[in-house]
């Protein structure tokens, strides 16, 4: 399991009290099924988020483009010795071509928080993935192939440091699914009943939806004050078709069942409890919504 803290200082923000967090994953490029179109909407919407936060949530390629699983064929097969030894530098210059430009303006635009891997990544002969490539290229955390713990400090300007306020994320690429959406909710329920985090996400089953579970509790103050604050349960959604014309794909072949394409947004903001008697301005917490 993978733990990081993510510490995100809000100078550069002109508003402090609102951020956006929008998870991107299973693009699959290099796959007929990869919508640039949604892509692009997608990107667009982190350029206009309130302080954009991301999160890579794994399956950002297919494996290998056609024309490169053509010459592996051949290679494993024994008629192409040379592809074989170059098969690792082709991934890359496909990455390099045409995965990075796709997630640079993503990159530049946020506080990206890191990538998992996924299933469609290639591990190269020295011991790393093409998830790991991506991050090094990007400079960015890898959050790894199975669960990743990630605190956010928000470091609001004019406060104490020691005294940012902060939320949990678990993050995970996810495994099984492509049947009812019913199995992973109860799966993120169950996840989060085990884990005292915020927020919970996963993405692989190209599912899209936000559910908030409100949990009630008093303050440390004196006189206690009821809070409110959501737990978040989120399937990420995805970037590629379930079915398109003339294309059998593994999806099809699977008979998966269709998935809208899309992501998720959520929205973490700084709040303050009601002002209590003459002197306290009530402390401060973060709620957290896809409102
Ligand atoms: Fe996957």
């Amino acid at each position: 399991m993978e733990i990081k803290e993510i510490s995100l200082k809000t100078e550069k923000y002109a508003q402090k009290s609102h951020f956006t967090l929008l998870p991107f994953g299973d693009l699959q490029v290099g796959s007929p099924l990869f919508s640039r179109e949604v892509w692009d909407r997608y990107v667009g919407a982190v350029k206009g988020a309130q302080n954009p936060i991301t999160i890579g949530m794994g399956d950002y390629s297919d494996h290998f483009r056609p024309s490169v699983q053509e010459r592996l064929t051949s290679a494993i097969r024994g008629y192409d010795k040379e592809s074989l030894r170059s098969i690792q530098d082709m991934h890359r210059d496909f990455i390099d071509k045409k995965v990075l430009p796709l997630l640079k303006p993503v990159i530049e635009n946020s506080s990206c928080l890191g990538l998992l891997a996924g299933h469609h990544d290639m591990d190269y002969n020295n011991g790393t993935n093409s998830t790991q490539y991506l991050c090094d290229r990007l400079n960015i955390p890898y959050l790894g192939r199975g669960e990743a713990l990630v605190r956010v400090n928000l470091c609001l300007s004019g406060t104490n440091p020691h005294k940012s306020l902060n939320f949990d994320i678990f993050a995970t690429h996810g495994e099984g699914g492509g049947a009812a959406v019913g199995g992973a909710i109860r799966k993120l329920q169950t996840l989060l009943s085990h884990f005292d985090v915020d927020v919970i996400l996963r993405g692989h089953s190209c599912d899209r939806f936000v559910f908030a579970e409100p949990r009630y509790s008093l303050t440390r103050t004196h006189p206690p004050r009821l809070r409110c604050k959501n737990r978040i349960i989120a399937n990420t959604g995805g970037f590629s078709e379930s079915r398109i014309e003339k294309v059998t794909t593994y999806v099809e072949q699977a008979n998966m069942s269709p998935k809208a394409m899309g992501w998720v947004e959520l929205h973490i903001r700084v709040k303050r409890d009601a002002k209590d008697g003459k002197t306290s301005r009530g402390t401060q917490y973060i709620d957290i919504w896809d409102k």
